[in-house]
């Protein structure tokens, strides 16, 4: 099905996206890059938190929707806030750390200060202000704030459909990443951040691109115990597949037997690597069945959940991406964990983590490179198309109405860049 070259279609921006190829100029030009911040990023849900990085009254962080700085935080009464990060004076920013405890937020410039619901609670020397200014018209700016699963998301626009409709049928696989906690409540147990010098797109390409997986991760294959080696050996595996969930949503499904973690038929053994863990929670009194549940949970769901347009829930941990210029990203890694379980478990699964997703790490340090270069490769020739045609011939539907092809197919990016031109056409 092939269509005509994208990055010959003239007028909105929209038309260089088409079925099965983009143009180049996606990843590399500032104008796109600008229309992508207000016609995405200010438009459409964007996550800001996990609920367990803000977990008390007073607790807060701070991040971006798109290129803005905002403050996520749980007021008074619990409510989350998500606050655009700048001052009603004269525009300081009035938080700079990353994350912390605090009654409100007081500028550092000229000292009005904001509860954690963003209202203008004081301002000194308020006698030059008398008749010129109502506190009451002057609060941090507010984004709409709703969440799902503990998964916080906040969005510019008051209009939008409710989170839980955008989200639609990502809801059920987030239900199923969820039950890797084995029943308690899922923490985000560390996080640590990267910068690549490449366009946000590409990282959000890669998290259902299970085609380069054999290929960049060859020393991550090798460096891993034989069973785990095989549980990522899903090239000719028939039953790994991935599925296009609308609204730009897709998962790619790596180990079926982890998909659902409540389903097990008894047939999978225990890894002998996790056998000292096996030891220590036995002598801790855990039961058979608990210990059992723990391991087969350790490596995480078995899936990527990729949700449009900033947050995937890969396998065991969170990848939020942040858009910090046309040819560079922000990448956040959040490791995942039992808020209450056995702590050696969640210590195994950070190690387990370290590995792969860690700065010293066999897995993403090669992804990284692999997105630099497509950065610096996609200036070269802008009439040359980025293709994500593979498998386009070999989709099938599946009873919910999923496209659905091999794992190693492009369905995924298909998805993404559908849900990309819907949002960059005029009507
Ligand atoms: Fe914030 Fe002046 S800029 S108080
Ligand atoms: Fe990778």
């Amino acid at each position: 099905m092939p269509t005509a070259d994208p990055s010959r279609a003239p007028g909105s921006f929209a038309g260089l996206a088409g079925v099965d190829r983009v143009a180049g100029r996606l990843y590399t030009d500032p104008e796109i890059y600008a229309e992508e911040m207000k016609r995405i990023f200010y438009r459409t849900w964007v996550w800001v938190a996990h609920e367990s990085e803000i977990p008390e009254p007073g607790s807060f962080k701070t991040t971006q929707v798109g290129d803005q700085p905002v403050i996520v935080t749980r007021d008074r009464h619990g409510t989350f806030n998500t606050l655009l990060n700048r001052c009603r004076h004269r525009g300081a920013t009035v938080c700079d750390q990353r994350s912390g405890k605090a009654n409100g937020f007081t500028c550092p410039y000229h000292n009005w200060s904001y509860t954690l619901d963003g209202r203008l609670r004081g301002i000194p020397y308020p006698d030059g202000y008398e008749g010129v200014l109502d506190k009451n018209d002057f609060p941090l700016r507010r984004l709409r704030t709703e969440s799902y699963a503990g998964m916080i998301f906040a969005t510019f626009d008051a209009e939008s459909e409710p989170l839980v409709d955008h989200l639609g049928d990502a809801k059920l696989w987030m239900d199923r990443f969820l039950k890797q906690t084995n029943g308690y409540p899922a923490k985000v147990l560390g996080s640590h951040k990267i910068r690549f010098k490449g366009n946000w797109k590409i990282q959000l390409e890669n998290t259902t691109d299970g085609y380069h997986f054999p290929m960049v991760h060859k020393s991550w294959m090798a460096s891993v115990d034989a069973e785990t080696a095989n549980m990522m050996s899903f090239m000719d595996d028939p039953d790994a597949q991935t599925h296009a969930l609308g609204h730009g949503h897709s998962v790619a499904v790596m180990a079926g037997e982890h998909v659902d973690l409540d389903i097990d038929d008894g047939s999978e053994a225990i890894q002998p690597r996790f056998q000292h863990l096996v030891g220590d929670l036995t002598a801790a009194g855990e039961s058979p069945e608990r210990i059992r549940r723990y391991m087969r949970s350790m490596h995480g769901c078995g899936f990527n959940l990729n949700i449009f347009p900033n947050i995937a829930m890969s396998s065991s941990f969170l990848r939020v991406l942040i858009p910090i210029s046309v040819d560079e990203t922000e990448v956040w890694h959040m490791a995942i964990g039992m808020d209450g379980g056995p702590e050696n478990v969640n210590r195994e699964r950070l190690r387990i983590h370290e590995h792969f997703q860690g700065p010293f790490g066999f897995g993403s340090p090669d992804d990284a490179e692999g997105w630099d270069r497509v950065q610096i490769g996609a200036v070269a020739d802008p009439t040359m198309p980025i293709m994500v045609n593979r498998g386009v011939n070999r989709e099938t539907t599946t009873d919910e109405g999923w496209p659905t092809s091999h794992v190693t197919d492009e369905t995924g990016m298909r998805e993404s860049y559908r849900m990309w031109k819907a949002m960059m056409s005029d009507d």
